[in-house]
């Protein structure tokens, strides 16, 4: 086995220390340091991983010639910052989604990490979904027929944020989940939201995606909800599948519902037909997603190959939000995908 990877994370949040866990359960790669402003953060991730370095400053990462990759976990707004220097100074990296918050800076990291030779990995932990990969066969191998519609729902009670919108909090996810199944970017969308708690920061939002080939998505986010529901619905013109993450196991439900046309009938009653069919449910073996997603990033590292959720694809995502946060801004107007202000 060649050598393992030396790793830093920046961010020990909410989110960084579920990082910070499935690497150190890694082979194959080692970390070095933590960094986060919070001394309490710090300490907690000491108490729970002795060997492992704790830092506040950031630079002492990017100055570690051991350090080969840098994993941000830090929030979205200084996602940009934090990712450039780490590509300037060499290091691989992978940042928490989104990659960005708007597309110019986007961009200049995609560039940034091709100059400098570099893997840039963007969270978008969904795509490392073994259900969703599954999905992705359906649709790929199309057993579900022709794409009608799709449509996503991810609800909650809180963690209410204060530095972003429930759009840029949890669409990354959907975004990505709609255009990784449909190998396919929208051509437009428009959005509605609202702000009940925080003026300015809509809690929830309405966001529609209207793609080639007449397929529609709608994604539903809010952080203000009486259910958690994290569930996919795909309407093919052979069968329906649901996806619903809160199932523990039997996440997959395949529908061999839908209409068939007859076109040997006269009138339109007898020309379509409602077929209900068998529903099955697939077997997935169940592997924590950002296990997978966190050996991917070491697996692409060690061994030179392209990254599923790279730059390329955190900027389409980010593409996506920048057009939903205006049409958001503009009452819902759709706002298309080549128009970006
Ligand atoms: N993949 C997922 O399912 C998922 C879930 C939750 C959050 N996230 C993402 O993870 C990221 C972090 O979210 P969170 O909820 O953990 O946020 P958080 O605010 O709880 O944590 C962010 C941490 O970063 C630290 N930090 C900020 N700037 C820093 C700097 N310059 N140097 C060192 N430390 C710094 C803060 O001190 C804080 O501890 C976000 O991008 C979020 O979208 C992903």
């Amino acid at each position: 086995m060649s050598k393992s990877i030396t790793l830093g994370i920046v961010g020990l949040g909410y989110w960084g220390p579920n990082l910070l866990r499935n690497f150190t359960q890694l082979d194959g790669c080692k970390v070095k340091i933590c960094c986060d402003l919070s001394a309490d953060n710090l300490d907690r991730a000491k108490a729970q991983h002795r060997d492992i370095e704790t830092t506040n400053s950031y630079e002492s990462l990017l100055q570690d010639p051991e350090i080969q990759a840098i994993v941000v976990a830090t929030s979205a707004g200084t996602h940009h910052n934090l990712a450039k220097q780490a590509i300037e100074h060499g290091k691989h990296v992978f940042t928490e989604k989104p990659l960005t918050l708007d597309v110019a800076h986007a961009e200049e990291l995609v560039k940034l990490a091709k100059q400098n030779g570099v893997k840039l990995m963007v969270g978008h932990l969904m795509e490392y979904h073994p259900a969703i990969e599954m999905l992705r066969n359906a649709v790929e191998s199309h057993e579900l027929g022709d794409i009608y519609y799709l449509y996503s729902q991810r609800v909650n009670l809180g963690k209410i944020r204060r530095d972003e919108n429930a759009l840029w909090s949890f669409a990354p996810h959907d975004i990505s989940i709609i255009m990784y199944l449909l190998d396919s970017e929208p051509i437009n969308v428009s959005t509605r939201g609202q702000s009940y708690l925080q003026d300015g920061i809509e809690d929830v939002v309405f966001l529609n995606l209207f793609f080639p080939g007449k397929i529609m998505a709608q994604v539903q986010l809010s952080w203000l909800d009486p259910h958690k529901i994290r569930r996919t619905t795909i309407v093919g013109s052979k069968k329906m599948a649901v996806f619903d993450d809160m199932e523990p196991t039997e996440k997959i439900r395949i529908y061999d519902k839908g209409v068939n046309s007859r076109p040997a009938y006269g009138s339109f009653d007898e020309a379509l037909s409602l077929r209900f069919g068998d529903v099955t449910i697939p077997y997935i073996k169940v592997v924590e997603p950002l296990r997978l997603e966190c050996q991917h990033f070491i697996d692409c590292i060690r061994n030179n190959e392209q990254v599923r959720s790279d730059g390329l694809d955190g900027l389409r995502v980010v593409k996506v939000l920048q057009a939903a946060q205006e049409s958001l801004d503009k009452g819902g107007v759709p706002v298309s995908l080549e128009d970006l202000s």
